[in-house]
């Protein structure tokens, strides 16, 4: 990880002063781990008020050890370093405030440091070396064929888009799959009622939402006849044995979904480097159960074949049913060993709700245990590259989407609708706009794909129409919202940004929030990255347009607006230059999270 410079440079002060100060008293203790700048640093909190200056470091952990009150401790700790006069040019002020040392940094050289940064790199600003051509897998979407594009793959799509281009921006080699969920005894049950029902459907059409209707009544008329599950399975077993009528009804089914899906990929602006799908890993089932039962790992169950995990949290894995049929466990194990096979990950990633997270550890679990058993050399294993980052649910009001229950929401009609609305809503707001509709695509979008970033993954996301599309508060539309007025800021000013630009004039305290805020962008980007959580992302670019607006709402000394543009060429361009870097921020944030950032709206 990159460090911060400033960070960095009050962590050595400070590591240095409390090892010399309190010398008598860590003398004969094991603490230099504590008291290193590394330990320090990574303690360093922010002051909620930026006034107490830009870092703080709370002393209470070391009091204990020092039997010191903690007042005292930073009050004698920063006399020390003032009276050595170990402040650099970079720190211009240490003080200690109750149990805190607080300092300030050097805002000239930050300023003139972090705007030429970001105007000369440009939206590769915030670019990262942390990933060093490491491959990364990341696997996310991975639909139903056959079942319609509902809104509980949302959230799996929205994130895991967002996580291959942060990856991407950090230097890793990144690979997206989408593993489409194409193979099943659902399959066995959908060609029976395609068979039975389907005789006159026109599949050029809406195909998916029939194919939905059929399975729906498979299952109803299964219930007063048992025999059709019976047939189910047979025909399933004939796809699974090859045989050339199932084979190609179950081919048909597979391309007219992924026709519709795509057609919602591109609406979404989602990508992926690989789709592929279970029904790929067939061929490798046989081979898999060989080498897990030479390990001597596999045992018997009542006809079907398992492999028991030493963890009594964890239900055996089950490979294989009675009638031969294999499992979706199965597949996932021998595609996560495919898939190192083929890109030789150091990590993978799999984007899946938390509803998965049994299946996941007993997946990896088995994969641990025959790597243990083959005595693979610990640098070639697999199983401590597997990652399954999970997510909560999405809802609506207080309902729970899930398809089984029935109460499927179609994420192509989510996704339409909030583009109607948001094109109702600029044409009131701004009819004559340009390229109106391809705007109003790009914001509905980019509202949907935000509520789905904008809390951390874990946590639960309510979809709720009004806060999703709101122009203000903390949605998608009100950044893209921020990032065309500066775009509209910039084409009134209509001139070059000087390179040499008098920054001293940016002397307002609201100025330098947002300078302090852009200086964050990298290291925010590399915690989204470490922690997979693109919501470090949304919520800065949150507080970065909250940030901004305040620049722009303030009053000059005599309570009039305080122009950004004015007759003061010296003023106007400083702040100009600031516009054009917040602008960039913000695009290429919008960008990481897979929105698109309009330029007029
Ligand atoms: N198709 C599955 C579903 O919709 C998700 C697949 C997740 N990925 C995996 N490797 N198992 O539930």
């Amino acid at each position: 990880m990159d460090r911060d410079k400033y960070k960095w440079q009050f962590a050595s002060i400070l590591a240095i002063a409390f090892q010399n100060r309190y010398v008598e008293q860590l003398a004969d203790q094991s603490l230099s781990q504590e008291f290193s700048a590394e330990h320090i640093y990574n303690n360093l909190d922010k002051p909620k008020d930026p006034k107490m200056g830009r870092f703080a470091f709370p002393v209470f952990r070391f009091s204990k050890v020092l039997k010191i009150a903690p007042p005292i401790i930073a009050k004698s700790v920063v006399e020390y370093i003032k009276e050595k006069d170990e402040l650099t040019s970079t720190l211009v002020q240490i003080e200690a405030m109750g149990g805190f040392i607080n300092c300030h940094v050097n805002m000239k050289s930050l300023i003139v440091e972090t705007l030429n940064a970001v105007l000369s790199q440009s939206s590769e600003y915030g670019n990262s070396t942390i990933g060093d051509g490491k491959r990364v897998i990341v696997e996310y979407s991975s639909v139903n064929i056959a079942k319609p594009f509902g809104i509980g793959h949302l959230r799996t799509t929205i994130l895991g888009n967002s996580l291959r281009l942060l990856y991407k921006k950090c230097g890793y080699d990144v690979v997206g799959i989408n593993y489409l969920g194409d193979w099943g005894t659902q399959f066995g049950k959908m060609i029976v009622a395609f068979r039975k029902w389907g005789g006159d459907i026109d599949l050029s059409q809406n195909a998916v939402a029939q194919l939905l209707e059929l399975y729906v009544r498979f299952h109803k008329e299964a219930e007063l006849d048992e025999a059709l599950n019976e047939e189910a399975r047979r025909v399933f077993k004939a796809l699974e044995d090859g045989e050339s009528e199932a084979v190609a009804l179950w081919q048909r089914f597979r391309e007219i979904s992924i026709d519709e899906f795509k057609r919602i990929y591109e609406l979404l602006g989602v990508e992926f480097d690989l789709i592929t799908g279970e029904s790929f890993l067939n061929d490798k089932m046989d081979s898999l159960i060989e080498r897990l039962e030479k390990a001597n790992l596999t045992s018997e169950s009542q006809g079907a074949l398992i492999v028991e995990l030493d963890d009594p949290l964890l239900p055996p894995c089950l490979l294989k049913k009675a009638d031969g049929a294999t499992l979706y466990a199965t597949r996932d194990i021998a595609g996560a060993l495919w898939r190192y096979g083929e890109y030789r990950f150091d990590k993978s990633l799999y984007v899946v709700a938390v509803s998965q997270s049994d299946h996941f550890k007993q997946v990896f679990k088995v994969i641990e245990l025959l790597e243990e058993a083959e005595k693979i050399p610990e640098s070639e294993r697999i199983a401590p590259r597997l990652e399954h980052t999970d997510f909560g649910w999405v809802k609506f009001g207080d309902k729970t989407m899930s398809t089984r229950s029935g109460t499927i929401i179609f994420l192509e009609d989510v996704i339409n609708k909030a583009i109607h609305l948001v094109h109702d809503m600029i044409t009131e707001k701004n009819p004559k706009l340009p390229e109106l509709e391809k705007t109003a695509q790009a914001v509905g979008v980019g509202a949907v794909l935000f509520s789905q970033l904008s809390v951390r993954r874990q946590t639960d996301v309510n979809f709720d129409w009004d806060a999703v599309l709101s122009f203000e508060g903390e949605t998608g539309p009100y950044l893209q919202y921020t990032h065309a007025r500066l775009c509209s800021l910039i084409r009134k000013y209509n001139q070059d940004i000087s390179p040499d630009i008098d920054f001293s004039v940016l002397d307002r305290e609201e100025e330098h929030r947002v300078i302090e805020l852009l200086y964050d962008f990298p290291v925010t980007i590399e915690s989204a990255v470490q922690q997979d959580e693109p919501f470090f992302v949304s919520s800065y670019l949150l507080s970065l347009s909250s940030a901004f607006n305040r620049v722009y709402q303030r009053k000059d000394e005599s309570g009039g607006p305080d122009r950004i543009i004015s007759d003061d060429t010296s003023k106007s361009s400083a702040r100009m230059a600031l516009v054009q870097a917040v602008r960039i921020v913000i695009g290429e944030g919008l960008r990481l999270l897979g929105i698109q950032a309009p330029e007029e709206m």
